[in-house]
């Protein structure tokens, strides 16, 4: 698995980065791995967004890109990024856990990695890019290690069993 994708443009996007929403200022820790492409958007002379976990469905994207485009009064970004990939645990408006899904804790177990692991990787097997948020500085490294292995196909049909849930 790569670890980056190729983007229409012929760019390069790393298929992991790291999400900063929900961290209060100042807890990021100073010194990320060194490899760790960090989501700060403000020193980037680069127009990115992100798209709601509810407009996922491919005929959703264009009308909910429109919004946000509407919304920020501009006509074009350059980055549209796939954030929460891990079902942002602990969030009041996000019914359920996904890391604590059956069928992921299971896979986990199965190949020796944490849940939280094997949803990035199911994530970016798929296609992906993810922008898993994490302070905590262990589980920054363990977000990424996901790419000397792969989740085999029999428990990566079973993924696709989790009846997906939608923020209220
Ligand atoms: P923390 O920042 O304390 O590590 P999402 O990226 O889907 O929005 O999820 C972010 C949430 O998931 C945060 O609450 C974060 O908490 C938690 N989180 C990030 N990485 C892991 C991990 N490896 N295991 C469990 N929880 C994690």
């Amino acid at each position: 698995m790569a670890r980056y994708f190729v983007l229409n443009t012929g760019a390069k996007i790393p298929s992991v980065g790291l999400g900063t929403w929900q961290a209060e200022p100042g807890v990021m820790p100073s010194t990320p791995p060194s490899r760790l492409v960090i989501g700060t958007w403000t020193v980037l002379k680069l127009r990115p967004t992100k798209r709601r976990c509810t407009n996922h469905a491919p005929d959703d994207v264009p009308v909910a890109l429109d919004s946000t485009l509407q919304d920020l009064q501009t006509d074009y970004v350059d980055l549209y990024l796939a954030y929460s990939p891990l079902g942002s645990p602990g969030t009041a408006s996000v019914k359920g856990n996904v890391l604590a899904h059956p069928v992921v804790v299971s896979a986990a177990e199965m190949l020796g990695k944490t849940p939280a692991q094997v949803v990035l990787r199911w994530v970016i097997q798929m296609g992906h890019s993810v922008l898993p948020k994490s302070t905590i500085e262990e589980r920054i490294k363990a977000n990424l290690n996901v790419y000397d292995w792969s989740i085999p196909d029999d428990l990566f049909v079973k993924f696709s069993a989790i009846q997906q849930a939608r923020p209220e």
